[in-house]
């Protein structure tokens, strides 16, 4: 290897480090929920929606953090409209029994990452709805805005 290139070798890998580095949600994610979300959180068909659907965390605004906070804590189960279909039948169970600064950076990771879009519940947030899990019905109330 010459040297301009060990040097494009070397910044390409502490490229790589910094950038996995940022993201320690990412092989959590991977580790807990793309079983059923996919890996890269486009979802699997008939198992599980897509979690990539920057419309709807967009439009979520500054609920976001308590929407995705109350799912991954109470899980979900009912239908939801996604980009890949209905998910009718489908459930999500409660994901409580993962670590709360886990889930703290599974969910920055999905929203910030995933989405690209700022927020994501704290530690207190995560807590809070692990004692007190919210219903189906009130978090489709947060996604449909209050509706
Ligand atoms: C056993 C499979 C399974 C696992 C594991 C799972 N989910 Fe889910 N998830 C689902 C299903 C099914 C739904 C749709 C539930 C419904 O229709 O009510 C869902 C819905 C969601 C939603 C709402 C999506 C929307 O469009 O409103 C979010 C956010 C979410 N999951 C995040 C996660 C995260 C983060 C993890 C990992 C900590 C995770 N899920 C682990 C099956 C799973």
């Amino acid at each position: 290897m010459n040297k301009l290139s060990s040097v494009i070798f070397a910044s390409a890998i502490s490229l790589f480090v910094s950038q996995t580095q940022a993201s320690p949600g990412g092989d959590k994610f991977v580790a807990n929920c793309s079983g059923c979300h996919g890996e890269d959180a486009a979802g699997i068909p008939g198992m599980a929606p897509p979690l990539k659907d920057a419309p709807l965390w967009q439009g979520l605004g500054d609920k976001r953090s308590e929407y995705i906070a109350g799912v991954v804590t109470g899980g979900m189960g009912g239908t939801l409209h996604t980009p890949a279909g209905d998910t009718e039948g489908m459930v999500m169970p409660p994901q409580d029994f993962i670590d709360t600064a886990d889930l703290v950076d599974i969910t920055a990771y999905v929203l910030r990452e995933v989405n690209h879009v700022p927020g994501g519940p704290d530690a207190a947030m995560i807590d809070k709805y692990k004692k007190s899990p919210l219903s189906h019905e009130e978090l489709l109330k947060i996604r449909n805005g209050g509706k």
